[in-house]
């Protein structure tokens, strides 16, 4: 009797030929590769021409603006990497050491680190499976069955310690129910962090995606849409809470011309203006890395429809950058034949991350059931998603 793993097997060599022939190549193909094909040596040259290569300069002023023009926010605040945006959006909302953090167990490691950077513990929580990201029912039912308000305060019942914020995750690029976990965290009074790290590019009902709240996070990193090597960038409409990310990832010094006095122990997490210049360039060609990201996404739905397996669409009411694209199978049985297949081929996959419950550093942490997460993460595989051109 032919299994469905072996059934699985037979269809492998087909699908390797098709990412080798949309990829027109027989070589190795990554996950995630970046592509330079702008006017990035341009910049960098008259970067480094200008001698301003490193905390101040031009193209750091000329991204934020385009960057907060692009997502649509009032401003943005460029940073080292997507790691410390977080870090200290989660500072400006006023995180504390001992207060709690809700987010989802689905997610990279650096969501739950900078959480813990505060000095505050994350408590994880369950994703939609249409989604991938966390889920409104999950936050609304931690809320109810844990959580009381004591002035103005959602105080956590079981360890009596302020949920202070909420710090949902748009998986892969594809936007979580935003709107409805910020109604949720607005009536519990906890503030909304969005971690964007992987979704540029992304809207929900035609709002960019780290928006929603009042403070977002973005990731440059190398294996994201754009990138600078590194590199991430905070957004906000508040002009207060602007002012005070620069301050806080410019060690806190004070404006001067030859002083040097600082206010507060902060941060070296400014973004250099090197990396500054490579973004500039790379956000000139975002509308073509989306488009021809979407197609992308569009030939595996149609390629993986026929052979009965399952591409993970964008969700209702939502526009997806497709950042990483990815399948999902019936078994853990038949995901890890399918990831040996492929990558014994030359063709990158992935499985999922290891939920952040299960490591060790977080093993002590709140959780609710995390049925979701659990089937995802035995289930889910990342296949090439590098834009074509190039
Ligand atoms: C979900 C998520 N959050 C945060 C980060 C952190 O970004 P960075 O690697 O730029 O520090 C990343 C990516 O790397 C990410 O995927």
């Amino acid at each position: 009797m032919k299994t469905k793993a072996n059934i699985l097997m037979q269809r492998c060599k087909a699908i390797v030929d098709f990412i080798q022939t949309t990829y027109n190549t027989k070589e190795f193909i990554p996950l995630h590769e970046p592509r330079f094909l702008g006017n990035e040596k341009k910049y960098l040259n008259e970067c480094i021409d200008s001698t301003f290569v490193s905390s101040v300069g031009k193209f750091v002023d000329a991204f934020e603006e385009k960057f907060a023009s692009f997502v649509g926010s009032k401003y943005a605040i460029a940073t080292v990497n997507g790691t410390s945006a977080l870090h200290i959006s989660l500072l400006l909302v006023d995180v504390q050491p001992e207060d709690e953090v809700i987010t989802q167990a689905l997610t990279f490691v650096a969501t739950a680190n900078a959480i813990s950077y505060c000095g505050a513990k994350p408590i994880f929580l369950d994703v939609d499976l249409d989604t991938l990201g966390l889920s409104p029912n999950s936050i609304e039912n931690f809320f109810e069955n844990h959580c009381e308000i004591i002035e103005n305060r959602c105080i956590n019942k079981t360890t009596n310690k302020i949920v202070k914020a909420c710090v949902p995750m748009h998986t892969f690029g594809h936007p979580c129910k935003i709107d409805e976990i910020k109604k949720i965290c607005d009536i519990w009074h906890v503030e909304l962090v969005e971690d964007a790290a992987e979704s540029l590019g992304s809207f929900y009902k035609d709002k960019h995606t780290g928006t929603f709240g009042k403070v977002g996070a973005f990731s440059f990193n190398g294996n994201k849409i754009i990138t600078s090597g590194g590199g991430g960038v905070i957004v906000t409409d508040d002009e207060k809470l602007a002012k005070r990310a620069k301050h806080l990832t410019t060690t806190a010094k004070l404006p001067h011309a030859y002083e040097y006095v600082h206010d507060a122990i902060a941060y070296n997490y400014r973004l250099p203006n090197l990396n500054a210049a490579l973004l500039v360039a790379q956000l000139e060609q975002l509308d073509t890395f989306l488009k021809d990201k979407r197609d992308l996404a569009c030939g595996y739905e149609a390629f993986f429809s026929q052979h009965a397996l399952k591409f993970i669409k964008e969700p209702e009411n939502a526009k997806s950058n497709y950042w990483l694209n990815a399948l999902l199978f019936d078994s853990k049985k038949e995901r890890d034949t399918f990831l040996e297949c492929l990558n014994n081929a030359g063709v990158m996959s992935r499985p999922i991350w290891q939920l952040m419950s299960e490591l060790e550093m977080f093993k002590t942490c709140q959780r609710d059931a995390l049925i979701n997460s659990k089937q995802l993460h035995e289930r889910v595989v990342n296949i090439p998603s590098s834009v074509r051109i190039g």
